[in-house]
């Protein structure tokens, strides 16, 4: 989910819809903004779907001096206009709008409002109702109502709060969710990212956990709970709005994919060193040096992403490397070597499992490196060290540039720590990633062809698998889960071989069977496998690489050096997912129940 704010002097309701609009990679489900325009006098309106739905209701003309808005991912209750924010308290004096998820709310409930009608089946309206519980029953000011509310409430959130009452004042504080401060000239914004308030300012101010903030027209006040003020001072984001423009493009996923050969060039450039080495910080280096094994944490396409650098890591710069789901590795920790260097893969650096897992690795105080598409994001201040992916903000919700991004990324680390242990060079890594940038563009002119080969193999099934030994399989768990997230087939990738061991009862006349081939050793027995599926009437499809490739391939990808092969591979697939989805009439960019970042464990 994600949330707004704003205080002071411009049109409100536009600064809080723009924002939500921005922040819809959070979520979808339902939106909706609550304005006070003075003293008793608000306004509530909430929509499911999408911002555009919200947009419809809005009465912009209303002079509104302060509100709340929020995009909802939906976690307790479904998506109904019920259970959309802001929630209210009964009496409607207070609105809150809520990112993350309140753990104690059921006792909360038992314990302070047996006799609280409530409307929705929420956790944020507990928390409502809590104020204005607290406000009554003890006569606390909204402050203290609020910090009341705050102190008994466990779990994440980032919260909103306006009393219509006092609509000159407007409250936030935050707890393992993000949340910023934009301050500008007459007004204050609050938001989950400073993205969605760029337009109107770019200086924010962090909010720490644990914090109140007080936020006037003209004034920001940074409390703790002990009521002690803190001084903070503000940084300026650095966020060209027009990367936000898509262009003449029909969909930001499409810009994203095109966007690659771009992308891997400019890394190449920012990490560029002296004597053709990539320079990364000495500290970073040096603690990844002194360490004996790399966890790789992530979720989504990132973990897939993180598979391609335990090979990049193992096989360059000889440094054991393990895989780890973040929503397992903070519950289930495997056992640890004696000197661990964790690496957080993360896109957007918020998602909330991947961050629950640096918790615990700080708690263990080992050393960290995020490595992020968003700078100043919560895993990136909290990780010991960061590397950016460079690749301009990515929109849609399925995961291009970033994917590739990372992986040339740990590419050019693997061979910086190869070249710091001494180990001689196979390639020249600089020249081999320019020439896959180079590859990537001639795939990318061949969409048409594609586009082509889709609508008369994919357009039409319910499932379809794709496999691949090594390289090849965790690229095919990338390309599975690219297909079925925007275009809903039910895709699964496995390991060529392990296909046979169960999974090759579901192939029946016609299944569409995707093998990746860039190997010569492990493709022969890949096309094993395809012709084992084939024999069981399956449209085997080969994507193979120049030097491997066979008659009858479906479609051949120019040579480039095996390792990093997935950079080229994966491109083909970005290209199937989008077309198929395209094809199929579905909004590629915001595919249903999903969101781009899941801020929520
Ligand atoms: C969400 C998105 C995925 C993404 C995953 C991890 O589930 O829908 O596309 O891969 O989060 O996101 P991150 O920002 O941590 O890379």
């Amino acid at each position: 989910c994600g949330i707004v704010g704003f205080i002071g002097h411009g049109n409100v309701q536009e600064v809080l819809v723009n924002g939500l609009e921005k922040l819809e990679y959070r979520g979808y489900d339902s939106a909706g903004i609550y304005v006070a325009e003075e003293k008793g006098k608000g306004h509530l309106f909430k929509e499911v779907g999408r911002i555009a739905a919200l947009k419809e209701i809005v009465d912009f003309e209303l002079p509104a001096t302060v509100g709340v808005g929020h995009t909802r991912w939906a976690t307790h209750g479904a998506a109904s206009q019920q259970n959309a924010h802001p929630h209210q308290s009964s009496s409607t004096r207070f609105s809150l709008v809520h990112n993350g998820v309140i753990e104690n709310y059921q006792q909360l409930q038992a314990e302070y409002l047996s006799d609280v009608v409530l409307r929705s089946e929420t956790d944020t309206e507990i928390v409502v109702a809590l104020i204005e519980h607290f406000s009554k029953t003890e006569d606390l000011s909204t402050k203290d109502a609020f910090k009341r509310t705050l102190e008994v409430i466990e779990g994440s959130y980032a919260l909103g709060l306006v009393d219509v009452e006092n609509p000159t004042v407007l409250y936030a504080a935050k707890n393992k969710s993000p949340l910023l401060i934009g301050r500008g000239e007459g007004f204050n914004v609050i938001a989950s990212d400073a993205m969605a308030t760029i337009d109107v300012t770019s200086e924010y101010v962090e909010i720490k956990d644990k914090e109140l903030i007080t936020l006037t027209q003209d004034a920001v006040i940074i409390e703790n709970f002990a009521g002690e003020t803190v001084e903070r001072s503000s940084y300026v984001a650095e966020i060209d709005a027009s990367d936000l423009d898509k262009g003449a493009y029909p969909f930001y996923m499409l810009k994203e994919v095109d966007e690659q050969p771009a992308v891997l060039r400019r890394l190449l450039q920012n990490y560029q060193g002296d004597d053709q080495q990539f320079a990364f910080e000495a500290d970073m280096m040096k603690t990844l040096l002194a360490s004996d094994r790399v966890y790789i944490v992530a979720c989504g396409t990132s973990y897939n992403a993180g598979w391609i650098g335990r090979s990049l890591f193992e096989k360059l710069a000889k440094i054991p490397t393990e895989v780890h789901l973040a929503s397992e590795f903070a519950y289930d920790l495997p056992l640890l070597s004696e000197k661990p260097f964790f690496v957080f893969l993360t896109q957007s650096g918020e998602t909330a499992d991947s961050r629950q897992a640096l918790v615990k690795v700080n708690e263990l105080n080992y050393p960290s490196l995020t490595i992020t598409n968003v700078k100043g994001s919560t895993l990136s201040r909290e990780a010991s060290f960061t590397l950016l992916l460079h690749a301009g903000p990515e929109i849609a919700v399925a995961s291009t540039k970033a994917y590739t991004a990372q992986i040339t990324l740990m590419a050019m680390l693997a061979d910086a720590l190869r070249a710091a242990k001494g180990f001689e060079a196979s390639f020249d890594m600089e020249r081999e990633l320019s020439l896959v940038a180079s590859i990537m563009e001639s795939i990318l002119a061949e969409k048409a062809e594609i586009k082509a080969w889709i609508d008369a193999n994919l357009m039409e099934t319910r499932n379809a698998f794709y496999i691949g030994r090594t390289l090849d399989y965790y690229v095919s768990m990338e390309a599975a889960l690219k297909l079925k997230e925007i275009s809903y087939i039910q895709t699964e990738a496995f390991a060529a071989g392990e296909l046979k061991h169960g999974t090759i009862a579901l192939i029946e006349e016609g299944t569409p069977v995707i093998a990746l081939v860039s190997e010569e050793t492990v493709g022969a027995h890949t096309r094993g496998n395809v012709e084992e599926v084939k024999a069981r009437g399956a449209n085997a499809i080969v994507i193979s690489m120049q030097d491997v490739a066979r008659e009858g391939d479906t479609f051949v990808i120019p040579k480039v050096e095996t390792a990093l092969s997935p950079l080229v591979m994966v491109v083909v697939t970005q290209l199937l997912a989008y077309y198929t989805a395209l094809g199929r009439g579905l909004d590629v960019d915001k595919p249903r129940n999903l969101a781009k970042s899941v801020t929520v464990e």
